[in-house]
């Protein structure tokens, strides 16, 4: 099994970590724990909330350095000393998040060490929130986001599930693995990724083939994992076009997005994006299109039962992969399997002739839901990823095509 070689990007960098109030504070020392495994040298600032969850002894001790906690109990606050621990690191993130220092960062609120650290900086700035999901929901707070957001502030999101409250709902701190990633994601996108300007398609959510002008046939594929890998790839500085089926979702900022219904409009617009450097087949496709479209409604006609013709559908994933002159160097396709998941899939990468397949296992709650469970299945080796919300599977896997197109640069 191939170790993934991208986490040697965080090797030597500056963090300055933020730990604001909340009960999931006591994830940050695992943090700590898993970015030092990574090399990254960390300072911390404990806020008086961080403080009433995890010890300045517990951080300091994992940090190996001297915890940061009051403004004016720096011993070095003559040489503004505030000043240089905002400027001496690469990235400055507060995690968790509270939804009172968002909104004194929202503000320009300088109160505290951490508050003032904030407003001095001039490096970029992430933040991991945690609260409550009425909190979180609360049209102050998603102003104070969206704020933060325009002025550049990266966001981890916080997970859905339960939360320490009691209650169900978005909130919670995103799981360590999650945030390592982002900063990963971070580092390389403002580092010399191999993705920089490099042209990539991608096809997400279901199609929808239609039987008259009111009915169709389509299936529940949501357009998470798709979306979620666009923006992941453009986040990585590739420029990216998403051919996409009917969804609820919103196109990721910097996206180029390309609207279609039926799979031969999705097969149409894949070729027209064509040259691209590589082209990633999320969308469920369906495999068949109503031959003879009726012009008008069907109506019912006292029992007798319509009669409906099929017609194959192009196999995009396929065509393109064996297409002689505009194949993409690198071509990846999804195979969605209940049962025998890498031994179909493994045959679905030769059937298919694409480079790469992502298998999820759709036997749990895949289509719809957050969370996937994969395994990435290349010609000579398959890794079983654990399962992981769709967001951190779409990082990792741009995190692995950003490998694969070091050897073009
Ligand atoms: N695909 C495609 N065009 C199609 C059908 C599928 O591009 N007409 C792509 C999908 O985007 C996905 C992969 O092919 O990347 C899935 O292959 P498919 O043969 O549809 O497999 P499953 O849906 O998993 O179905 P089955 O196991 O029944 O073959």
């Amino acid at each position: 099994m191939k170790a993934l070689s991208v986490s040697d990007i965080l090797d030597g960098k500056k963090i300055l970590l933020i730990i604001g109030g909340g009960i999931a504070a006591y994830k940050c020392l695992d943090l700590i724990r898993r970015l030092k495994e990574r090399g990254v040298e960390i300072q911390a600032i404990l806020t008086k909330g961080g403080a009433e969850f995890v010890t300045p002894l517990s951080v300091s001790s994992l940090t190996e350095n001297k915890v940061y906690q009051d403004l004016f109990s720096l011993t070095d606050e003559a040489e503004m000393g505030h000043i240089r621990l905002s400027r001496e690191n690469d990235l400055i993130l507060v995690a968790p998040a509270s939804a009172d220092l968002m909104a004194k960062m929202a503000t320009g609120i300088t109160d505290n060490l951490a508050t003032t650290t904030l407003l001095a900086t001039n490096k970029p700035v992430m933040i991991a929130p945690t609260m409550n999901s009425q909190m979180w929901g609360n049209k102050a707070t998603q102003h104070n986001l969206s704020v933060l957001k325009t002025r550049g502030i990266l966001v981890i999101p916080p997970a859905d599930g339960d939360l320490a409250c009691g209650e169900v709902g978005t909130g919670r701190l995103a799981e360590v693995a999650d945030m390592i990633t982002g900063i990963e994601a971070f580092f390389l996108s403002s580092s010399d990724s191999s993705l920089l300007g490099r042209k990539i398609t991608v096809t997400a959510g279901p199609t929808f083939e239609a039987i008259d002008p009111v009915r169709y046939i389509a299936n529940h594929s949501s357009g998470k994992q798709g979306y979620a890998i666009a923006n992941a790839l453009r986040q990585m500085g590739a420029d990216v076009t998403l051919i996409s089926g009917p969804t609820n979702l919103k196109t990721p900022t910097g996206v180029n997005s390309i609207n279609i219904r039926s799979a031969r409009e999705m097969m149409n617009e894949v070729e027209k994006s064509l040259p691209s450097d590589a082209l990633i087949c999320v969308a469920a496709v369906a495999d068949w299109y109503v031959k003879d479209v009726a012009k008008e409604k069907i109506k019912k006609q006292d029992g007798k039962i319509p009669t409906l013709n099929f017609a194959e559908n192009p196999d995009i994933l396929k065509t393109i992969s064996n297409h002689k002159t505009k194949r993409p160097r690198l071509v990846i396709g999804f195979a969605a399997e209940t049962h025998k998941v890498s031994e179909y899939a493994k045959n679905k990468l030769k059937n298919k002739g694409c480079d790469w397949i992502v298998a999820n296992d759709i036997s749990g709650d895949v289509m719809g839901g957050d969370n996937n469970q994969v395994y990435l299945i290349r010609a000579e080796s398959m890794e079983s990823w654990p399962k992981m919300s769709k967001d951190h599977v779409a990082q990792k896997l741009a995190l692995e095509i950003e490998d694969y197109f070091k050897e073009f640069k």
